[in-house]
Order: structure tokens, then sequence, then C-alpha cells
């Protein structure tokens, strides 16, 4: 078989063969194909596309060039959660403690930040000698325990996915559905899962603009992971503007853990408990959705799911008392204050520009190595269809920097639009995929 054999057939818009797709995937991980071939290729994806067939099969392809983690010895249904990366999105935050404290096992491997969006083991970070740089065997262990765990994803799992997503950042090929869609579900077929609840964002702060499109994108995971014999869903919602009202690492924890004590924010609150009631329902720990909402409903009321959190960051080097009394987390030192200059209705927050404001302040990375403020981020006192009257809070930034601290106000003052007249709320979830 010739690499350039399957590079002219996909630029005259057939179909590839499992074959095919596997000379190539091997070959690469192997080092025997160059980039400039794979890449070639991978235009031609992006500009002919793949079917169902051809998606399931390249995704397959990554997910056995490396290790499959086997938690065989972790008892129960163990059901995963992926998001398609948003602004101020803390959800894995409150969801995972949340089901766990039902009973349901978590054993989650998460990312760090990069560009405008935030990571979860990055946030998690904040609390004092916290580390996600345990074992497998601690990580089962720990699962088995207390019921959850959360490490980082390890360097065996879909290396196809991490030399191909590299090539595709620096040839413009990131954008197309089949692409994304099989490099996420190869890490998540690969990190053992029993099921799998997908959260695919919507909007200008995310990879999918429109909700058709996400939509389409949502289709083609689910499709992917009924055919590797995996219960999966997705939830679409939005990301038109950030998710809840604190944007940068330690302040998305303090946010977090007042969701997880049934306070929180709206929006943060809903997502999770419509994303939660799956994985329950999914674990088999309720006979519906509804009867897993109204579980769930009662963990957040009762200090259970806090408990769990806690459990958790004590387990994985924290301590208890940190959750309990947020002070001690990481504070900046300066803040700067947008207010509204008219009475007015906030009509559109860019939730890119308010990632990168989170950015510019320190608190996140422009490259892998950058070290990162944990300290620094923004409160949004007003989201989309909230009423302003002249001279109220519309955002506050936390900051150590006033150089830094200048740009991000800037950047914070456009991602605002106001509108004189009402506007509508942000409808949240806008779609679910089954
Ligand atoms: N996230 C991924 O893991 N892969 C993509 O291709 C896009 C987003």
């Amino acid at each position: 078989m010739l690499m350039v054999d399957i590079i002219r057939k996909k630029r005259d818009g057939q179909r590839l063969t499992k074959e095919e797709i596997d000379f190539f995937i091997n070959g690469y991980v192997k080092g025997n194909i160059p980039d400039y071939q794979v890449s070639a290729l991978m235009m031609a994806i992006y500009f002919k596309g793949m079917d169902d067939e051809e998606t399931a099969d390249l995704t397959k392809a990554m997910l056995y060039s490396g290790e499959k983690l086997d938690l065989s010895a972790i008892k129960g249904f163990k059901v995963d959660k992926h998001s398609t990366g948003g602004v101020g999105d803390k959800t894995s935050l409150v969801l995972t403690p949340m089901v766990a404290s039902l009973g349901v096992p978590v054993a989650k491997m998460s990312g760090r930040g990069l560009g405008h969006t935030g990571g979860t083991i990055d946030k998690l970070e904040s609390f004092k000698g916290f580390s996600t740089s345990i074992t497998n065997e601690q990580f089962i262990h720990n699962v088995n325990t207390i019921g959850i765990s959360i490490m980082g994803q390890t360097k065996d799992l879909a290396p196809a996915d991490k030399l191909l997503y590299a090539l595709r950042d620096v040839t413009a090929t990131v954008d197309n559905m089949s692409l994304i869609a099989s490099s996420i579900m190869s890490k998540k077929l690969a990190a053992g899962a029993d099921g799998i609840v997908l959260d695919v964002k919507s909007g200008s702060g995310a990879f999918m603009k429109t909700d058709e499109d996400a939509t389409l994108l949502a289709k083609k995971m689910v499709d992917i992971g009924k055919r590797a014999n995996v219960r999966t869903m997705a939830v679409i919602s939005d990301m038109d503007q950030p998710l809840g009202r604190a944007v940068g690492n330690s302040m998305e924890v303090k946010e977090a853990i007042k969701t997880l004590s049934g306070e929180g924010p709206d929006d943060l609150r809903e997502l999770c408990l419509t994303l939660g009631s799956y994985m329950v329902w999914f674990a088999g720990k309720a006979g519906s959705c509804e009867e897993a909402r109204s579980l769930l409903e009662e963990q957040l009321s009762n200090g259970k799911a806090l408990e769990k959190f806690a459990d958790f960051i004590e387990a994985q080097g924290g301590s208890r008392e940190e959750v309990y009394n947020t002070d001690t987390l990481p504070k900046a030192s300066k803040s700067r204050i947008l207010t509204a200059d008219k009475d007015c209705y906030v009509s559109s927050i860019m939730s890119e520009d308010v990632g990168v404001a989170s950015l510019l302040l320190g608190g996140g990375r422009r490259s892998k190595e950058d070290v990162i403020d944990l300290s620094v981020g923004i409160y949004l006192h007003k989201k989309v269809g909230e009423k302003c009257a002249k001279g109220d809070k519309v955002a506050t930034l936390y900051g150590n920097d006033e150089t830094k601290m200048d740009e991000a106000f800037k950047r914070i003052s456009q991602a605002y639009d106001f509108s004189d007249d009402p506007v509508s709320k942000n409808k949240l979830i806008k779609g679910i995929v089954e």
C-alpha cells in the first residue's frame, strides 16, 4: 500500500477503507510516513470529509495506537464526561463529586488549559499540595475506596491523536467534524469508561459557532460511542457567554464549591444537574433521568456532594479544610471594575474575549511551558439579559500586575455589548442527542 495512493483517493472524494486508515495511522506513529504526506491527507479529509464508518475506523485506529486503560479493577458502571471546552467551564469540578456521592464511580482523566480556555487540572492545583500525578494503581485504589479520582492524561493514551492534533494545529485542519469527533472519542474510549456523557458547546466561545454544527458534531460522537458499544449521549449547551460568573482558576474553584453547597449560579447548577442526571441514570443508580435529578438535588442540599469533593481533594494531597474555608486559596492583590455608563441591558458577552482577558491577566497559557497565575480572573456581575443601572458593576478584574490589567480591561470592555431595550436571556440547554 502506498501513502500517495491514499492521499489521491481522498483528494478525489472517495472513501477510505479500514485497512487504508490503519495503514496511515500505524505508519505515522512508527515514523514511517512523513509529516508532509499526513498533512496532505488531513487537508484532503478537511475538504472531502469522511462518512460515519470512516470516522469510526479512524477513531478505532487512533484508540488502538496506544494503551487502552484497564479499569476492570474498578467495581460498578463507570461513566466519563467530556466537554468540548469553553470559558468559565468548571462543570467537572461540580459534576464529578456530585455523581460520586451517589455511588457512581468516577475515574477521570483531565487536561490543562491552553489558549483562552481553562483546564480542570490547573483549577484543582489551586489547593496547596493537590496533585494529579498519581500512578494507575493509586488512581484505581482511590476510585475503589472514596469513589472518585482524577489524573492527568498519560502519554500512552491514543498517541496517534497527540501527533495528529499537533500537525492539524499548524496546518489549519483542526475544525473538521470527523477529525474533531475521532480525536475526542479516541481519547475517551481509550480511557476505558462504560458510558460517556458529552457536553458539546455551541456559540462564540466554542469550536462550534452554531447549534446546527454543534448538533452534527454531537451526532458523530454519539455514533462513534455506540459503534464501540459504549453508552453515549450528548448535551448541546450554550457558550455564547461564559458559564457561571467566575473565570480564572481559583475563582472558578470557589464558584464550584458554592454550587456544591447548593448555591452558585443558576446556569452552572442546571448544566451540572442535566449532565449528572444522565451519568447517574446510565450507571443504574436511578430508574429514570428525572429520578436521578432529584437524587442529585438532594446531594447538593444535604452537603454530601461537597463532602465528597473534600474527600477527593484530601486523597490527592490537598487539605479538606480549604474546601470548607476558601479564604486561603490563591487571591489576587489588585482589582479593577467595569461599570455601566448608562441604564441598559447586557445584549451579549463574547466568551472568547473574556477568556483572552483572563489569559492576559496571567491566568492562561500561550504555550504549554507557560507558568500560570492561579489567583487572577474576572467576575461577571452582569450576564446576558440582565439589567444595569448607570454606575452598576458589570465586571471586576482581579490581577497582580497593572500593565497586564490595562490590557485585560480593554478586552473585557470590548467583550460586552449593551442595549437600551430589554434582551431575552440565553437558552442554556440547546438540545440532547441520544
Ligand atoms: N479537542 C480535541 O481533543 N480534539 C480536537 O480535534 C478538537 C478539540
